[in-house]
């Protein structure tokens, strides 16, 4: 017992600290003692609370809540958490910015993640999306030399203009996404006035083992609100925390941000004859030819009690399928497939699973498997449980069932430039988003463009995105020109 009627401090072996103001010297003015537990052990815990954080999307919010089905959507899934209109499932989401580091501002010229777990009966299920519906590039070989080019330059220790325009003018397939970007919702006001995609083209399976292919949206109830480049510029430095605090602040207030959820529905049979490779995440699929179904609602309904414990140790990995939802062959699908998890290993341990934020918990079972050990290991499994599989022991065992349709696969191995379906160029969606946009929308997506490129000193680098704008619009290609060099000369 303390001397007051607050509970006792106690070490990490939880004795009682009997001094948590002075530490103990050698005489009043005398160097401090080796046997000081305390004190070493405060120390030392101290320079370990840092781990690494997350190569991209290191900065985020998390927030809990439900996923709510409105919608039949059994013919096309068997998955168990869809399979009922009113079933709820518990679900934690993770927004993020992608390229700046911990403490970066969050009111940044960047996509935003948007990952959820689902904590179904079947397991967790883990949707990695963004808030934008395409990406910059289509091959995951791709992706550690485009965000090197993003985040800070190993020499000057700082984004660099030149290194961002130089990766996009050396790759088309960017066209689409740097035209999403730098137009209007490129700076989200908050993460509740954003939606969230998929982006990747997923496979679902009904229970009769059909195949389809799917795109989710989520669609903001809050609706859709931005930033211009001077708001996001001015709040970046006033408060680098904006979504945090409008996310914690809205849910503590009882004001729960949700989303709706519809889904675009291709049979698997039409895939093949598409006329643009559904599978290419450079691309969207165009709502007359695969209209939005609705399917639910997400609501954000709970903080998490502590931030670094359940938002910097969850770990969503878009490889956590399960049964009647699986991946497509998008080459870039194909690579998260394995990144994710990877970095969980590095980042949190081998069993980051067992950590309450990221385990299983709606499984009857917990997670049930022969994996044992490791650092941190924490699952107390039955004394006589083997850990051995097939064993004659009762231990538990596969279903046979498979997770997803199969999908026919011919072909030779080998580097293959992507299926050739006859509209797969790397401009024409670029173009049809450009000629979307209203008079005042192209007016500030040429201002942030010329923006950035006027910042590039290699003349080459800047002609090279010139000619990528002109090819998905001459007027843009053009417009883009007369401001980068109003800029340049004045
Ligand atoms: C985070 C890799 C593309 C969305 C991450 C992380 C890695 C990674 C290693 C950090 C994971 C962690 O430490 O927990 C890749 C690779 C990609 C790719 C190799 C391409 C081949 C994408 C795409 C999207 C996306 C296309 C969205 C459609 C996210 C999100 C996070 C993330 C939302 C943060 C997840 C969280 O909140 O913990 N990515 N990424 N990434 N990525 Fe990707």
């Amino acid at each position: 017992m303390s001397k007051s009627s607050k509970p006792t401090l106690t070490t990490e072996a939880g004795a009682p600290v009997a001094d948590n103001q002075n530490s103990t010297s050698a005489g009043i003015g005398g160097p401090l003692l080796l046997q000081d537990q305390h004190l070493l052990e405060k120390l030392a815990r101290f320079n370990r609370e840092r781990i690494p954080e997350r190569v991209v999307h290191a900065r985020g919010s998390g927030a809990y809540g439900y996923f709510e089905v409105t919608d039949d959507v059994s013919a096309y899934t068997s998955a168990h958490f869809l399979g009922e209109v009113g079933r709820r499932t518990e679900t934690f989401a993770r927004f993020s910015t992608v390229a700046d580091s911990l403490g970066g501002p969050d009111a940044a010229r960047d996509p935003r993640g948007f990952a959820l777990k689902f904590y179904t009966e079947e397991g967790n299920y883990d949707l990695v999306g963004n808030n934008t519906p395409v990406f910059f590039i289509k091959d995951p070989l791709k992706f550690p030399d485009f965000i090197h080019s993003q985040k800070r330059d190993p020499f000057t220790g700082k984004q660099e203009p030149g290194n961002v325009w130089d990766f996009w003018a050396n790759s088309p397939e960017a066209t689409h996404q740097v035209t999403w970007l730098m137009g209007d919702r490129g700076i989200p006001a908050s993460y509740r006035h954003m939606n969230g995609y998929g982006s990747h083209t997923y496979q679902w399976t009904n229970a009769q083992g059909e195949a389809f292919f799917v795109k989710y949206h989520f669609k903001t109830n809050q609706g859709i609100r931005c930033l211009s480049a001077e708001q996001g510029e001015e709040l970046s430095g006033s408060d680098p925390n904006s979504h945090q605090t409008d996310l914690l602040q809205s849910i503590e207030r009882g004001v729960y941000p949700s989303w709706t959820l519809y889904v675009q529905v291709m049979p698997a049979a039409e895939a093949a004859d598409y006329r643009f490779n559904p599978f290419d995440l450079t691309k969207i699929w165009p709502h007359k030819d695969y209209p939005l179904q609705r399917v639910g609602r997400l609501v954000l309904d709970r903080n998490p009690d502590n931030v670094f414990a359940e938002v910097e140790q969850s770990a969503f990995s878009p490889n956590n399928f399960v049964p009647g939802i699986g991946p497509s062959p998008d080459k870039m699908l194909q690579g998260r497939l394995f990144a994710y998890a990877d970095a969980h290993r590095y980042r949190l341990g081998v069993n980051h699973t067992q950590l309450a934020v990221n385990a299983p918990k709606a499984v009857a079972t917990g997670a049930n498997n022969y994996g044992r050990d490791g650092l941190m290991a924490t699952n107390a499994y039955d004394r006589h449980a083997k850990n051995y599989e097939p064993n004659s022991y009762g231990g538990p065992v596969e279903t046979g069932a498979p997770l997803s349709a199969p999908q026919q696969v011919t072909g030779h191995w080998g580097t293959h430039e992507a299926p050739q379906h006859t509209k797969d160029d790397d401009f024409f969606q670029a173009g049809e988003l450009y000629r979307l946009m209203s008079e005042e929308e192209r007016k500030r997506l040429i201002a942030n463009i010329a923006g950035g490129l006027a910042q590039v000193s290699r003349e080459d680098v800047v002609e090279k995105n010139i000619a990528h704008f002109a090819a998905a619009d001459p007027e843009y290609g053009k417009r883009v020109e007369e401001a980068v060099r109003e800029l340049q000369e004045g």
